[in-house]
């Protein structure tokens, strides 16, 4: 039934949902799904969990997890006799462990912590020096959750797997493949991305994760998921009908997707060199974006539900020849520049890069979805380290209106842009036309803006705390499938290949604090269209 005059809704006399017919009668829709406002996840109650963090001393631990767990211990959604337990390939005592810990929350921590409160944080924790290729480790691992377990009640067992790619297999395979830790709790596995380094090498650790867990066990983590301002695409698209008309290729010109990166690669080069842009941002964080934009409604909000429509999206992404991608994807690397009145050198001049390096570190391109409703509306998509400035972005641009009626001038019309921007500022504006005051009929641009800050006053919460908070209440809404990282992988292994096989020969070809490679621009051009400025 399609909505119109003679439909609308109220209120079943169950509570749920019941829709008005032209013949005066009512139906109830009492969809699992529509009831499911009510998700069982709302009285989730924190439950003692023993979390083991491999790579528990590296960046990542160091920076995102250790202050995000110290923040949901502070909100009791980590409760006071959870346990965390440190592994890496450092020999240090736990008491080094915690020292290590401790001025990690300093410095990276959230303001304001009270008293003692990182002090009995710290007592929760404790370090396992790992080889995670040998079998000792394992068993060492499980003398320790044993003890731990044995001290008190746990109701949780996650794995965190906060490593490079290479680790997974041996992780997984000294977890779960000699059944050395056979306990009563079926644990959770979060593996950070890259998932993989390719297709087959995704389907690879699938596979291996899969023959000892439940898809419903395994959390394949994207941050950008995690993201408020992420997550407002689907409200934003399925809480308000009056846009869900126009979101096709009647009325969409084409989308344009930013992430910019004022930062270069930082202290990551070996890890940077070998993955590139494509790997690096584009596979995940990139279609991830695409994904929520293109996605169809889902029947309800629940994981798997999103999660096929999001899988339906990158299927129909046509796939590129060599052709194709020569021509309608640049590639590029940073040279020296400045980046805020300061001096920055070039990629291949950063620690840990090959001189000679033919990794990309920028990357724009233009994708087509082959499916009904976006059939011939190009996505371009940009990225890059080393720009002017930090962006990430989504516009989505609509199709003029008829110029004739409003007279000659109204040329030089705009058209509608609908802005999500999802970092650093945190806001979504949409662009009209008004009449400029005055006798002639001269059009003028405005904003309607909404920005989170100002309207919430309150600060968001960090991606990790919230994908980890959902990790904890079981929730994989945020996060990948084993089809959906290798439908993200098919699409962009040509690319990855065509580069890795065709040497590039101007690379460095953008310099550092520019918005990148001239062909980028003349991407656009070729299709009488233009970036947004970065
Ligand atoms: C990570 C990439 O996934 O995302 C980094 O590995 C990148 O290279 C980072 O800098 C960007 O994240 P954000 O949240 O700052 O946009």
């Amino acid at each position: 039934m399609d909505g119109g005059d003679s439909a609308y809704y109220r209120e079943g006399a169950e509570g749920g949902v019941a829709m008005k017919h032209d013949k005066g009668q009512f139906d109830s829709v009492q969809s699992r799904h529509l009831r499911s406002c009510e998700s069982p996840l709302d009285e989730w109650k924190a439950e003692p969990v023993v979390l083991v963090i491999f790579g528990g001393a590296g960046d990542l631990g160091k920076r995102m997890l250790l202050p995000t767990l110290l923040t949901l211990y502070r909100e009791k959604k980590l409760t006071a006799d959870s346990y965390i337990l440190g592994a890496g390939r450092r020999a240090m005592s736990d008491e080094q462990y915690r020292g290590l810990v401790r001025q990690s929350l300093e410095r990276f921590g959230a303001e304001a912590v009270e008293g003692d409160e990182i002090e009995r944080f710290c007592r929760r924790v404790s370090y396992l020096e790992a080889d995670v290729r040998s079998e000792e480790t394992y068993k060492q691992l499980c003398r320790r959750i044993a003890q731990i377990s044995s001290q008190g009640r746990v109701e949780e067992l996650i794995y965190y797997l906060a490593v490079p790619p290479s680790l997974i297999e041996p992780i997984v395979e000294g977890l779960f493949g000699r059944e050395l830790c056979a306990g009563s709790l079926e644990p959770k596995v979060v593996v950070e991305k890259p998932f993989g380094s390719d297709k087959a090498s995704a389907s690879r650790l699938n596979e291996l994760i899969l023959k000892h867990l439940e898809e419903s066990q395994v959390y394949r983590i994207d941050h950008y998921l995690g993201k408020e301002t992420v997550q407002n695409i689907l409200f934003f698209r399925f809480g308000n009908s009056i846009f869900e008309p126009l979101w096709n290729r009647r009325y969409i010109d084409h989308v344009q997707i930013t992430v910019a990166e004022d930062i270069g690669i930082e202290s990551r080069g070996e890890f940077y060199d070998a993955a590139g842009v494509v790997r690096d941002i584009v596979q995940n964080h990139i279609m991830q974006l695409i994904g929520f934009v293109a996605m169809e409604p889902p029947s309800g909000f629940e994981a798997n539900l999103v999660r096929d429509e999001k899988v339906k999206v990158f299927r129909a992404i046509r796939p590129m020849s060599d052709e194709h991608i020569d021509e309608f994807m640049v590639r590029g690397q940073y040279g020296p520049g400045a980046i805020g009145g300061s001096a920055v050198c070039g990629y291949r001049e950063e620690q840990n890069v090959a001189g000679g390096s033919n990794t990309p570190t920028f990357f724009a391109g233009e994708f087509f979805i082959d499916n009904w409703r976006w059939a011939g509306v190009p996505f371009y998509v940009r990225t890059g380290k080393r720009l002017s400035r930090r962006v990430t972005e989504i516009c989505v641009v609509f199709k003029q209106p008829p110029l004739r009626l409003l007279g000659r001038t109204c040329d030089i019309i705009e058209a509608n842009s609908l802005v999500f921007s999802i970092q650093p500022t945190e806001e979504m504006s949409l662009q009209l036309n008004v009449k400029k005051p005055g006798g002639g009929n001269e059009p003028h641009a405005i904003n309607m803006n909404f920005d989170y800050a100002k309207s919430f006053e309150v600060k968001t919460r960090p991606a990790y705390e919230r994908l980890l908070l959902d990790c904890l209440k079981g929730d994989l809404t945020l996060f990948a499938r084993s089809d959906e990282v290798e439908a993200m992988w098919e699409v962009v292994d040509p690319i990855v290949s065509r580069w890795e096989s065709v040497a590039a020969r101007d690379f460095p070809n953008y310099d550092g604090g520019s918005d990148g490679p001239a062909e980028s621009r003349a991407l656009m051009e070729a299709d009488g269209r233009a970036w947004r400025s970065i």
